[in-house]
């Protein structure tokens, strides 16, 4: 991390002279070094002629001693500065071979996936970008409600960070009211049938308060929602603990024992709904989950029931 970063990063106001001080350069090479943080990170420096520089905002930076890795034995944490994806990343180290659980983080994503080819704005600095990956013995039967069951495990890390009204919408999206706080894109390497490896990414909006890149949908952040600024290596430590937890209950005892926790937090259950696939679409009202996770929907009096990933759901009357 740059060092003129962690001088910044408290948000404050800090001279040219004192930084070239504290680094030990000059201020020119300081004054290169900010558009280099501009440039580079894409973030934003005032500079107020007698005052000196600051960031635009407070900045959480991850520091990995401070990320408890107990809860899920993990063998490693990779944490960049930048990458294109962590999920990339994760699948990258699963072709290398390298022990499994690991957990891969950065400060920022150049290219983050999201769900059905989408894109996932990731600045630097401002939200948690997390990709655990884990292998899985029994592959397509552990497979059943997982995406469900990771859903369940952001929304208590982010009801703990003080969001109290947040919600789920199928199949793993987490939504405050009608905006998207955190969404989850798994991916799956091997025999589904047998041995497989899985990438559990997940990606929270944590003290994004505006952003330079369009967002197609409407968002809102942990900072937006309770006006903390989140430490963001405390929230990626409790987002362990909690995919821990929850991945221990669904490996003993299936997705069925979770289903009415899961059911509670629904924020779409009875509402008109239109699901769409990539051939097509279909209105009903949503009937909630069933137990292995899929959605059911009442369509013409009939009711059906929907599974897999590539799937989007949005409220019939959401233009
Ligand atoms: C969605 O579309 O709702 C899923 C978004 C998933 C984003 C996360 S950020 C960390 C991980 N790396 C990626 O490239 N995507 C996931």
């Amino acid at each position: 991390m740059p060092a003129l970063l962690e001088l910044l990063k408290d948000g404050a106001f800090h001279s040219g002279e004192k930084l070239g001080e504290a680094l030990g350069i000059s201020r020119a090479a300081v004054w290169k070094q900010l558009q280099q943080l501009e440039s580079q990170l894409g973030l934003t420096i005032h500079k107020v002629p007698g005052k000196g520089y600051c960031l635009s905002q407070r900045i959480s930076l991850l520091d990995p001693s401070a990320i408890d890795e107990r809860f899920l034995g993990l063998q490693r944490i990779y944490l960049s500065e930048t990458l294109d994806s962590t999920n990339a990343e994760a699948l990258r180290l699963i072709s290398q071979r390298k022990p499994l659980p690991f957990l891969v983080l950065s400060e920022q994503q150049t290219s983050g996936r999201g769900r059905r080819g989408r894109t996932w704005v990731s600045p630097f600095g401002a939200n948690l970008y997390y990709s655990l990956a884990i292998q899985l013995v029994q592959g397509a039967q552990q497979l059943e409600g997982l995406s469900l069951v990771i859903g369940l495990a952001v929304l208590r890390t982010i009801e703990e960070a003080g969001v109290t009204n947040a919600g789920l919408k199928w199949p793993n999206d987490i939504l405050v009211g009608h905006k998207k706080m955190a969404g989850i894109l798994l991916e799956l390497v091997g025999d589904p049938a047998d041995i497989c490896h899985v990438v559990i990414g997940v990606g929270i909006n944590v003290n994004m308060l505006s952003s330079k890149d369009e967002i197609d949908r409407p968002w809102t952040s942990l900072l937006c929602e309770t006006g903390i600024l989140q430490d963001r290596s405390q929230l990626a430590s409790r987002l362990n603990h909690h995919i821990s937890h929850y991945l221990g209950l669904h490996r003993l005892n299936g997705f069925t024992t979770l289903m009415d926790e899961w059911r509670a937090a629904d924020l779409w259950m009875g509402r008109e709904v239109r699901l769409s696939s990539g051939v097509g679409e279909v209105a009903g009202t949503s009937l909630g989950i069933d137990e292995r996770g899929g959605l059911r929907l009442l369509v013409g009096g009939a009711e059906q029931v929907f599974c897999g990933g590539e799937l989007s759901l949005r409220l019939r009357d959401d233009s």
